[in-house]
């Protein structure tokens, strides 16, 4: 299969029989056709993150195994998975512009391609008018933009997004959210994206992965059959808001047991 096969997938953290031991993710199975944006979601501590740095090659399960295009991730690939974290992750010392040159050079991108991808990549999140401004210059959505710039340059197959836009207002989330979509239905990547924002799940997705509280099932998979890209009228459809509640109601009780047993936050 062209795409990200995840058969069986468990991590747990600590030694088998020490009390201390947290069993993350259990069982996951689940087939990424080339070209999807998945959304995982789920209560805080259900394994999420823990299954990106699984499918990035970042860390190994402990049962289950992950491929890409049929081939198993034994470690990372640089040149097909990229990423995009919540946190700031650009140089603070290097403009937006040599911030995105500089992941250009780790990846041995040829000095005279350099300047052409991230001229693009700049003008695909409206970010042409800051090249020159430091990170510390620009407000949290620009940032956000910024490093998604970086993560698109690269031109991987696969993006890999964890909660990225969390800590922006919901305003600008939307619009990073719209703008995603755009680039989704121009480059067909693949993208596996977690958050816990219902609403950015439904307008984002193709597919919903809903996961239980700790340790981390997969509980149900939401269809949104909805082509790319997704006009803002899409958010304020019927549509959108039936399958966030549907999404609502799947998440409520997992929610609930993550905090009455302290497995979340
Ligand atoms: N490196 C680690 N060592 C020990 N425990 C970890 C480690 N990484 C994650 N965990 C634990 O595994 C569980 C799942 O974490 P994580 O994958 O970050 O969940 P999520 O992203 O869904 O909030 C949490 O209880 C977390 O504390
Ligand atoms: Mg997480």
């Amino acid at each position: 299969m062209q795409g990200i096969s995840i058969r069986g997938v468990s991590q747990a953290f600590g030694a088998a029989g020490d009390a201390r031991r947290v069993v993350a993710l259990e069982d996951a199975t689940l087939d990424i056709p080339a070209g999807e944006l998945v959304c995982l979601i789920g209560p805080s501590g259900c394994g999420k993150s823990s299954l990106l740095d699984i499918i990035a090659g970042l860390a190994k399960p402990v049962a289950g195994s992950v491929t890409i295009d049929g081939e198993p991730v034994r470690g990372p690939l640089p040149k097909r998975v990229g990423f995009v974290f919540q946190e700031n992750a650009l140089f603070p010392w290097l403009s937006v512009y040599d911030n995105i040159v500089a992941g250009l050079t780790f990846q041995g991108v040829p000095k005279d391609e350099r300047r052409g991808r991230a001229d693009e990549a700049l003008a695909a999140v409206g970010l042409e008018a800051f090249r020159n401004h430091y990170p510390r210059q620009l407000s949290g959505g620009m940032k956000q933009r910024a490093q998604l710039a970086r993560a698109l340059s690269l031109q991987t197959e696969i993006l890999l997004m964890d909660e990225p836009f969390a800590a922006l207002d919901e305003q600008t989330r939307l619009v990073l959210g719209e703008d995603l979509s755009v680039q989704l239905a121009k480059t067909r990547k693949t993208i596996v994206f977690v958050t816990h924002s219902l609403v950015e799940a439904v307008f984002l997705a193709d597919r919903i992965a809903v996961f239980t509280a700790r340790p981390g099932r997969i509980k149900t998979i939401l269809t949104v059959d909805e082509p790319h890209p997704r006009a803002p009228g899409f958010m304020t459809s019927a549509k959108l808001t039936g399958l966030r509640n549907a999404l609502y109601e799947l998440l409520h009780d997992e929610v609930r047991r993550a905090m009455e047993t302290g497995a979340g936050v």
